[in-house]
């Protein structure tokens, strides 16, 4: 069963895990360059929760897809950007679509006008999801920036943010109980 929430402060290990687990072309998509092991240990470890959501696929208990969303609201008010990881198996089944679907509900509904994501041109599946989302495309040096442009939040997105929280909450549970580990319950 695919449970996609938002991942909590202290699963933190979860991510790096998945992060660590990227097959060389996927770290290389991700980051847009070679990375170590050391780089993205430091990149999680660095991580600003109090300006960063980051929401994930889990597959059996396990991490398998993340979105990490940042802003800043000193630096760059009303605006965030977003970076995004399916790991190989989980690829053209719609995770990725459904984390940027969430992501930007989740922007909008913080009063972000406009995200921004960056990958390597011949990133072709990451240019056909940011078509879907409208984003507006840019080639600079080889690599493409896509803009979307969020409406201010509304009552519908704010219970779609709510509602999918308390179903990611209820599949978390559900999966808990059909692997066995119902210690979730007692959290
Ligand atoms: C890019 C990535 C996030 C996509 O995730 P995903 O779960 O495979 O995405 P989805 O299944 O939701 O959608 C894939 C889209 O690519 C399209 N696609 C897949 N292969 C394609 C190909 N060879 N040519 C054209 N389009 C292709 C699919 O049709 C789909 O578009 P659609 O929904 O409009 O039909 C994933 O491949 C990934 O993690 N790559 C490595 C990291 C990365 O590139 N990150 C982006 C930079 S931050």
């Amino acid at each position: 069963m695919t449970v996609i929430r938002k991942i909590l402060p202290t699963e933190l290990p979860l991510y790096r895990a998945h992060l660590l687990r990227l097959d060389p072309a996927d770290r290389y998509a991700r980051f847009a360059g070679t990375v170590s092991d050391e780089v993205l240990e430091r990149h999680c470890a660095a991580i600003d929760w109090t300006r960063t959501t980051l929401i994930g696929a889990f597959l059996n208990g396990e991490l398998r897809a993340a979105l990490e969303l940042c802003g800043d609201r000193v630096l760059w008010p009303n605006e965030a950007e977003f970076g995004i990881s399916v790991e190989t198996e989980l690829q053209g089944r719609g995770v990725g679509s459904t984390l940027i679907r969430r992501a930007l509900t989740v922007a909008r509904n913080r009063s972000i006008g406009k995200v921004h994501m960056l990958c390597l041109a011949e990133n072709i599946r990451m240019r056909a999801l940011a078509r879907r989302f409208g984003g507006r495309m840019e080639m600079e040096y080889g690599e493409i920036t896509a803009r979307f442009d969020l409406p201010t939040p509304n009552q519908f997105s704010f219970a779609l943010e709510a509602l999918e929280d308390g179903s990611g909450a209820f599949n978390s549970l559900l999966a808990s109980f059909s692997s066995g580990q119902s210690d979730l319950a007692a959290a």
